[in-house]
């Protein structure tokens, strides 16, 4: 089955396209897949991945490679949310264990796992160079949740719930 790349996110992958000298759009396939990422539900098929080579006009093989290589990029379908937990130096000192343990407690499933209904799936990430909010989280690859606590972790997702 093809994927189309829609009209917005073409002139979104535009704006960054046009940041590089017209020979360097390998520089721009990190915001591409994002962006195609998000039109697709948050994954990338290997359509999806092929519609990027084929805009950019560049071989699969140099899409691929970058789809692999980043955690923020999903080659399976996910849940609704994605919830990436930083476990990393800081986010560990200042409790990101108890904040993992308190996740998958709350959403019964493990780390890489999405809930049944598909509405949360949780990852462990690295270092997202937000140590100031350890330990924090990030829904979505976009919106980053510093700080938090079992608390917060229980407004977080309370909130996340009410989204359709
Ligand atoms: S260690 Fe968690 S954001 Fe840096």
């Amino acid at each position: 089955m093809s994927f189309m790349i829609a009209e917005n996110i073409k002139q979104k992958i535009d704006y960054w396209l046009s940041k590089y000298p017209a020979d360097r759009k390998r520089s721009a396939i990190v915001e591409a897949l994002l962006l195609v990422q998000e039109q697709n539900q948050g994954w990338l098929s290997e359509e999806a991945m092929n519609a990027v080579a084929s805009y950019l006009d560049l071989l699969p093989i140099f899409v691929y490679e970058v789809a692999t290589f980043y955690d923020m990029y999903e080659l399976k379908p996910i849940g609704q949310h994605k919830i990436a937990i930083c476990t990393n130096l800081s986010c560990q000192l200042r409790g990101a264990e108890k904040i993992v343990e308190h996740f998958k407690a709350r959403l019964g499933v493990g780390l890489g796992e999405t809930t049944a209904d598909g509405k949360f799936s949780l990852r462990e990430v690295e270092c997202m160079a937000a140590c100031d909010g350890a330990p924090m989280c990030q829904v979505d690859d976009r919106k980053c949740y510093p700080n938090l606590t079992q608390e917060r972790v229980d407004e977080l997702l309370k909130e996340l719930s009410k989204e359709k």
